[in-house]
């Protein structure tokens, strides 16, 4: 645990070892299904910088990586349900096999706004690979084609997810302690 952060954090939900075994099996999935296809893997920064890139490591096939910024307008912790894109795809990507890299799936705006944006710019495939979901905060119906761990309502933040821009290199997800939001 980080030394320097360690006093924040109350418990910790799912261990680097446990995410690294989900990770693993994520990415046969993602080999498995496209075989002998090439895969355009997009991660939404900056949440999914740690997953996409220990996920797109251990995926076996011509993999191509491009990367979105985007924000949503609502405030705090509660996604708005329209996003605004800050940076874009660099590539068009008609014809290619999508796979969307996500750290997490909370109310299910932001990738839902995302399949229907990329989706009118005729992709041959287009999918969610998402390392945590939290279902019972979704505001409007979405499921990850892969998904790491289902977690409960409670503030997670390392491997990437933040808590005011903190938190993020934590090797593992960690529960944050009430008292450091509230
Ligand atoms: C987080 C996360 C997802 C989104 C999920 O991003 O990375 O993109 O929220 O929430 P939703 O399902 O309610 O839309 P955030 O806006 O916190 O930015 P970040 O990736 O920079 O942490």
């Amino acid at each position: 645990m980080n030394g320097v952060l360690s006093k924040d954090i109350q418990t910790v939900l799912l261990s680097r070892e446990q995410i690294e075994k989900r990770v693993e099996e994520i990415a046969e999935a993602i080999t498995r299904d496209y075989r002998g296809e090439s895969v355009l893997m997009v991660g939404i920064l900056r949440g999914a910088v740690v997953f996409f890139s220990e996920l797109v490591k251990r995926v076996d096939l011509d993999v191509r990586f491009d990367f979105m910024v985007v924000s949503s307008y609502g405030s705090g912790t509660e996604s708005g349900g329209e996003i605004r894109i800050v940076k874009d795809l660099s590539q068009p990507i008609e014809g290619m096999n999508v796979v969307i890299v996500e750290d997490i799936i909370d109310t299910g705006y932001t990738l839902k706004n995302l399949l229907r944006l990329l989706g009118t710019r005729n992709p041959k495939s287009l999918k969610i690979a998402a390392l945590l979901d939290k279902p019972s905060r979704r505001k409007v119906p979405l499921e990850g084609d892969y998904v790491g761990f289902k977690v409960p309502n409670e503030f997670v933040v390392g491997y990437g997810l933040d808590y005011n821009e903190k938190y993020r290199n934590l090797p593992d997800i960690c529960v944050l302690k009430p008292e450091v939001y509230s």
